[in-house]
This record gives structure tokens, sequence and C-alpha cells, in this order.
């Protein structure tokens, strides 16, 4: 249901054509009631399902909005990108590599069963097993040091100073009980590489970190531009470790999804349950789109149809 007018040219489409083709999507897909909200986390539960945003922000700097980008939804699983920069960062991505994996599970983003069944045990670094193992890696002789560190990483990402959203993390962690079983699993398999409870509470402030629509494009530019923040100029990640990120976003980033996504949209991309997506369309920008409801794998429906929609008439898609 999506191409029914031809492709813009390869040429780098103009602002106005962006415009036009974000303005589009917003109107086609604003009314979709697909979905709904993640409720294991009894906050996410709450929010708003109706709040629809999008931003892109271009390698050039230049922004555009549409909808509800002010609004600031915690980042979840999204975190997990730039976790997995900033270990990569500290121990260069071969040992990251060796540490944590990243082959596709093919199962939930929760799953002990992966835990047990794969080789790697934690899989890959964007479901909750690999995730808490990477947070695991990140060096910091208490908690607290670890979670500034982390939340001081993610800030550059965005370019402006982003904040827990504290009501989130009660929430979650008075339910993680899940995911305080994957650290002790992983424990099992000696492949975590600090206390696991505690890497399961930096973890769970990591996915409270609140970001709006447009924080999100531009910490999603970052990773477009090869490692540079476009607004403010500062080499956040190293570029050799892009190729890595973007390569684990393409087989792992929208869980049991994933395949489906590279089939339909072919971008880099990495989902979180607070509703948010931000896909990457290396060199040129990245799109981020928030709206809560969510399919069976844990992914925003209307940002994945509003993401599909831009990439196929921008020509985004890398291959
Ligand atoms: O650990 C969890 O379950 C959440 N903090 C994050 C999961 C998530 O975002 C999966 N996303 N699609």
């Amino acid at each position: 249901a999506v191409a029914q007018t031809p492709k813009v040219s390869p040429v780098a489409p103009r602002r106005e054509q962006v415009e036009a083709v974000v303005k589009e999507a917003y109107e086609k897909f604003r009314n979709d009631t697909n979905g709904k909200n993640a409720d294991y986390i009894p906050y996410l539960a709450k929010v708003d399902s109706k709040l629809f945003g999008i931003a892109i922000v271009t390698t050039d700097n230049q922004v555009l909005t549409m909808g509800d980008v002010k609004y600031a939804f915690s980042i979840q699983s999204i975190s997990k990108v730039y976790s997995l920069a900033l270990a990569m960062e500290e121990l260069g991505p071969d040992k990251v590599f060796e540490k944590i994996g990243s082959e596709p599970t093919g199962r939930p983003f929760n799953s002990p069963v992966a835990v047990v069944d794969m080789p790697t045990h934690s899989g890959n670094p964007f479901v909750n097993a690999g995730a808490i193992a990477t947070v695991s890696l990140i060096s910091g002789s208490t908690a607290d040091e670890k979670w500034n560190k982390i939340l001081n990483f993610y800030s550059k990402a965005a370019g402006e100073k982003l904040v827990l959203i504290d009501e989130v993390y009660k929430s979650e962690a008075a339910t993680n009980t899940g995911n305080k079983a994957l650290s002790y699993l992983l424990a099992k398999y000696d492949r975590i590489y600090a206390d696991p409870f505690e890497s399961v509470d930096v973890y769970t402030k990591q996915c409270s970190v609140g970001v709006n629509a447009t924080q999100l494009a531009r910490m999603g530019a970052t990773l477009a531009n090869n490692g540079v923040n476009p607004a403010t100029g500062e080499r956040v990640i190293k570029a050799e470790d892009i190729p890595h990120i973007l390569s684990t976003m393409m087989v792992a980033g929208l869980y049991d999804g994933s395949g489906t996504w590279a089939w339909n949209v072919g971008l880099p991309a990495k989902s979180g349950v607070g509703g948010g997506i931000v896909a990457i369309a290396p060199g040129k920008g990245a799109i981020a789109v928030f709206a809560p409801p969510l399919d069976e794998a844990g992914n925003s429906v209307k940002a994945q149809e509003v993401i599909r929609y831009v990439a196929e008439r921008l020509n985004y898609n890398i291959f």
C-alpha cells in the first residue's frame, strides 16, 4: 500500500520535497489505530496513544518536524544503540563482538530461551540480555559513575542535555523481574561482566531516559554523519565503529521484525517500546517517529509505516 507515486530521482531531495513527503505521511497514517501501547511497564500503558511526531535531521543539520515532536518519551531499547557505541569507544569493536556477539535471535526481545539456546548466549547488543551484558562492559567504579557516563554520552549524541524520566524508571524498576532473570542466566554462562542486578539497574535507567522526536532524530543523524553530531560538530562516535553499529541495527534493530523491515525498508533502524523508532540513511540523515501503539514484536506501528513511506518516496533504501 506504499508507493503509488514514482520515486523521486536519486539526486538529493530538496527541502520542500522532504517537507511535502513528511506531511503526506503524517496525514496518511495519523488516524491508524492499529497496535497498542506497551503495558508490561505500567507507565507506558498510560501514555496518550494518539501522540504522533515525526522529525528528520540531515547531516547538514537541517531539521524538519511535524506533530508532537516536543513530547519527551522514554527512549527504551533505542538506548541500546548508544550504549553499544560507548562500550566500543572504551573497548574497541573486537572485544565487544567477542563478549556480546551480533547474531539475530529470531525470538522476542526479552527471550530467556534465546539466552539458553544461542552459542553466544547474549545474542546481540539489542535484545535485553545482550544489552544488559553490554552495560556490564562499561567501566566505572560505581553504578552511578557508569550511569552518568552513559547519560552524558547520550546527551552528546543528542546535542542537548538529556534527563531521566524518574516515573518511568520507578515503574520499570518495580516490574523488571524478567530482566533480572536474564542477567542471572547470563551469569550462569559467564556472559555478564559486572554484578548482574547492578547492570540491570543501570540498564533500566538508560531505558528511562527521556527524548523527544527531534532529539532522537539528532542522535540518529550523528550515526548518519559518521559519528559527528551535525548540530554541535562534536565527534561522538569513532568513524570505524559506525559500520558495526549500523549492521547490528540492520540485523536486529526491530527484533524478530528485523527481516521484514530490511525487506521492506532497507534502512538500519532501532525501535523502543516507548513508541520511538529511529532510522538512519547513511550520509544523508535520520528520521525519528514517535507513536506509542506497538505491534506484536514491540515496534511502533505508525513509526514503521511513516518511515517506510518516507524512505520509499525519498529513495533512501541502501540496497
Ligand atoms: O527492558 C525492557 O523490556 C525495556 N526497558 C526495553 C524494551 C524495548 O524497548 C524493546 N523494544 N521494542
